[in-house]
């Protein structure tokens, strides 16, 4: 049954990711010795401001240590265990990572930006598309040989650098190791669903020091639109998602899996973007402008700029300028008119999430999530406001998803999940585009989550069906136009048909 369901939801999930991505421009990669661009290890003086470094000096090994037949590199044929390089090398997109450097995209960026280094050298872009330390940034220089970076995201940018635990992992006694011990190695738990969202969150969200801040977006870079669910549906499996759900919370019970892999998800990525705004806040460079034509931007490095526009809704500074407005006659919450909404792709359904797990209430006018939309408004918000605030929402947001990590989830629970969604999505569709589709992304997840527990193996219910149909009409309404990489207008029309649909959702599970 979960190898049937699992599909369904990567075929949903598919279909979101074909939306929101933007499109794919080919990425074959021109090995460097023929386009004369040598790979070298870049020298020069390292800019010395920016992130806080941490030298672990752990360095990768690469794949080769990892892609023989009778370790990691079977065919297939036994199932998943003992392919994992298979797989990732012939349809995990990860592996791709380093060639995507060379492209148009990636070229035109690097001019645009000014970059003193083409981005395949750029420590900025390798941190993520090619890391070769954990940390990443431990050195901002590029250390890895060609053959190391080509394999862009290989198995230790996720499973930790294996310098120090290769040896011992294939030892008998690694399963008996405790997940403190296997940390102490550098090795990165992947199990547990927190850590697991942690490390995708790494790259898809950003770490200080990993960033994708809105220099790179102006200069081309795809918008990060990170949902766990849909992203981790959409990786090409090198596990048993059977066995997997089975490892979610204490006892192990399969069924809890997809609605806990969602709330969590949400949680995890909430507190990652939180670890960025903090950093920001904290490193901020006010003396950061390229006013001189010939002034390179430091390539080794992310900027921390103060406030960030990538934290804010893109939609809400680019769009037409209409009359009568739709954002006049719809009215801006709790800000001021022309005030910022801030966090609108990963805080809209969090006060949902964080309700349900019994910490806390965060959409009370005084918890920490209102006051930072509130400061974060501002156009020039108090750094150290924002911090104290960041600080007080990471731990509840940490304690939410212990909470619900211990939980069995029941039936009942997660239709109140559903319903208690198409609430908080009905306001979040009328505010942005970004709101309605986390809303339609949850309700989609949770759904799945509703099915399992509910253990329904043949046809969907009635109910399940009309979900489902109010969930593809939402669908559309949320694609972009072709030709254009925003939703061009959302406005009151597909806001509207959205906010019938998700009110439809909540009649249908009255
Ligand atoms: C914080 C991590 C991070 C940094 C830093 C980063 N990227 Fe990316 N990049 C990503 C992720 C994650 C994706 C995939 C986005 C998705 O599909 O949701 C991506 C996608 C891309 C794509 C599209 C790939 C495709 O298949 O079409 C290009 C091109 C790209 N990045 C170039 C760059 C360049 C050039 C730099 C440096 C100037 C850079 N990136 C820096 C994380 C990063
Ligand atoms: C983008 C992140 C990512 C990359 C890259 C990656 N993995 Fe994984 N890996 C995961 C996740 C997530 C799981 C599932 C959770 C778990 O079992 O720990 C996993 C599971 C595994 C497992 C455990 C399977 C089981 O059933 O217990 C092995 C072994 C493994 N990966 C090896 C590899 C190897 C070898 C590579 C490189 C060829 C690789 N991984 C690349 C994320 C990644
Ligand atoms: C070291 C950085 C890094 C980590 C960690 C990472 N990713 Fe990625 N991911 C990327 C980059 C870069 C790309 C873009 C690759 C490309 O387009 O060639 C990407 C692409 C993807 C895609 C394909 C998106 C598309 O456009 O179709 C999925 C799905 C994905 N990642 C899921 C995950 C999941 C799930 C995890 C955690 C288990 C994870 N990633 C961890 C960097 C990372
Ligand atoms: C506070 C307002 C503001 C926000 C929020 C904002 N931008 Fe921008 N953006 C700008 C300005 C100003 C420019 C420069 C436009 C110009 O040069 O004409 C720009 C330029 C761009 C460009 C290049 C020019 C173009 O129109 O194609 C892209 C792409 C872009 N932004 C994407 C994004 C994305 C993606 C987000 C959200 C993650 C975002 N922006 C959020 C103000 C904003």
């Amino acid at each position: 049954m979960h190898w049937k369901m699992t599909f369904r939801i990567l075929f949903t999930a598919t279909a979101i990711a074909g939306v929101v991505v933007s499109t794919r421009t080919s990425s074959g990669v021109e090995p460097a010795e023929t386009s004369g661009v040598a790979l070298r290890t870049a020298e020069g003086a390292a800019p010395t401001r920016g992130v806080a470094l941490q030298s672990s000096g752990r360095h990768f090994v690469g794949v080769g240590g990892c892609a023989a037949a009778n370790c990691h590199g079977g065919d297939g044929t036994k199932g998943t265990v003992g392919s994992e390089y298979s797989i990732w090398i012939q349809d995990d997109k990860h592996a791709e990572a380093y060639s995507v450097l060379y492209n148009e995209t990636s070229q035109r960026m690097a001019k645009l930006m000014k970059l003193d280094k083409p981005a395949h050298q750029a420590a900025l872009c390798l941190n993520c598309h090619a890391p070769q330390n954990d940390p990443p940034f431990a050195g901002k220089n590029v250390h890895g040989s060609l053959s190391a970076l080509l394999d862009g995201v290989s198995c230790e940018a996720c499973h930790g650098a294996a310098s120090d635990w290769l040896g011992p992992h294939v030892r008998h006694d690694w399963a008996k190791q405790s997940p403190e011990e296997k940390a102490a190695l550098g090795y990165r738990e992947t199990k547990n669903l927190w850590d697991r969202s942690k490390v995708c969150a790494d790259c898809h969200v950003g770490e200080p020091g990993r960033d994708v801040n809105h220099d790179l977006y102006a200069a081309g870079h795809p918008r990060l639109f990170f949902e766990m669910s849909a992203f981790h549906a959409n990786m090409p499996a090198h596990w048993d998602r059977n066995d997997d759900r089975g490892r979610a919370g204490p006892d192990r019970d399969k069924s809890s899996f997809e609605a806990k892999l969602w709330a969590i998800g949400q949680l995890a990525s909430a507190e990652a973007a939180l670890d960025l705004l903090v950093h920001r806040a904290e490193n901020t460079r006010d003396d950061f402008v390229l006013q001189d034509k010939n002034a390179k931007y430091p390539s080794g490095e992310t900027v921390a700029v103060w406030p960030e526009f990538s934290e804010t809704g893109c939609f809400a500074c680019h769009h037409n300028l209409d009359s009568p407005s739709w954002r006049q006659k719809r009215g801006y919450t709790s800000r001021n008119a022309g005030g910022y909404p801030w966090g609108t792709w990963l805080f809209p359904i969090l006060p949902t999430v964080v309700k349900s797990s019994g910490t806390s209430d965060l959409a009370s006018s005084d918890s920490p999530l209102s006051k930072l939309i509130r400061e974060m408004s501002r156009p020039y918000p108090n750094r150290k406001a924002v911090v104290s605030n960041a600080r007080d929402l990471q731990s509840i947001l940490t304690k939410s998803a212990a909470n619900i990590d211990a939980q069995r989830l029941s039936a009942d629970q997660i239709t109140g999940w559903l319903k208690g969604v198409s609430v908080t999505g009905n306001s979040a569709s009328q505010q942005s585009w970004d709101g309605a589709t986390q809303s339609w992304l949850s309700l989609t997840a949770i759904h799945q989550g509703l099915t399992d527990v509910s253990g329904s193996t043949g046809q969907p219910s009635e109910k399940s069906q009309q979900i489902n149909k109010s969930l593809e009409q939402i669908r559309t309404h949320l694609e972009f136009p072709k030709g254009f990489d925003s939703p061009e207008t959302f406005s009151s029309d597909p806001a509207t048909a959205i906010s019938a649909e998700l009110k439809k959702i909540h009649d249908i599970l009255e």
